[in-house]
């Protein structure tokens, strides 16, 4: 099959890394809006006008199935383009808030972007009250290829401060699994990924060569890098600049 899964950069990749993993005979094709990032902090009506522009770029493609690999599109958007578009989508909320349903899971944090924040769209699907903490400036550093750095680790303890004492916190942007290790270590909080989730959920037939197509909006400097650290697979990458 021909999978489509987007994000506003490289956080998404922390998704299609697993399901390459998960389901390896696939085609993958990857669209990371760097010219747009970040998303967090934009409305909706914008969200809704880029994340068109991306899914009308992946059916072109040959997409059969569509993965938002993007809490923040999700949480703004996930019911409007289910509705307008034929073709399967499957978003990263509704998965990890029917983990946490299954494993009874309570005291829970999130941390996500503005936007996803004040969607409260985790605290009303899970149903019962969670902490929600934005944390915007997670995403440019990890971008910026400033994970293991003084500023990333000052973000991460004011993060955790505001939060408070929980048993459990849902990574609720898809760039943060890539500060997992260096959240543990000012944290013994479960650390929930948001891709375990959309792995299981989805349900993949007809297999075929792997294949992995990697589209960007825009070059940055460290996106080479960032990408060539997550995906250890061959993959073709292209920038769309024009
Ligand atoms: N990785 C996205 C999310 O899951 C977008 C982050 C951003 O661009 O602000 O929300």
């Amino acid at each position: 099959m021909t999978i489509g899964v987007f994000d506003s950069g490289i956080g998404g990749l922390t998704v299609l890394k697993k399901l390459i993993m998960a389901y390896p005979d696939h085609e993958y094709i990857y669209y990371g809006d760097t010219l747009n990032l970040p998303y967090g902090t934009k409305s909706k009506e914008t969200l809704a006008v880029l994340a068109e522009q991306i899914i009308n770029f992946l059916l072109a493609k040959g997409a059969q199935i569509l993965v938002i690999a993007c809490g923040t599109i999700s949480s703004n958007l996930y019911e409007q383009l289910k509705n307008k578009y034929k073709i399967p989508i499957i978003d990263v909320l509704n998965p990890v808030v029917n983990y946490i349903k299954a494993q009874g899971l309570k005291n829970i944090g999130i941390f996500a972007t503005p936007m996803t924040i004040s969607s409260h769209t985790f605290t009303k699907k899970i149903g019962f009250p969670v902490k929600e903490i934005a944390c915007p400036l997670f995403v440019p550093l990890i971008e910026s290829g400033k994970i293991n750095t003084l500023a990333c680790e000052r973000a991460i303890k004011k993060y955790l401060k505001e939060l408070g004492p929980v048993d459990n916190i849902i990574l609720g942007c898809t760039h943060y699994p890539l500060l997992k290790n260096a959240l543990a270590k000012y944290t013994s909080a479960n650390l929930i990924d948001m891709a375990d989730g959309v792995v299981k959920s989805i349900s993949l037939d007809k297999k075929t060569k792997q294949k992995i197509s990697l589209y960007f909006s825009k070059e940055t400097a460290n996106l080479r890098n960032n990408v060539k650290n997550i995906i250890d697979q061959d993959y073709e990458l292209k920038i769309l600049e024009n």
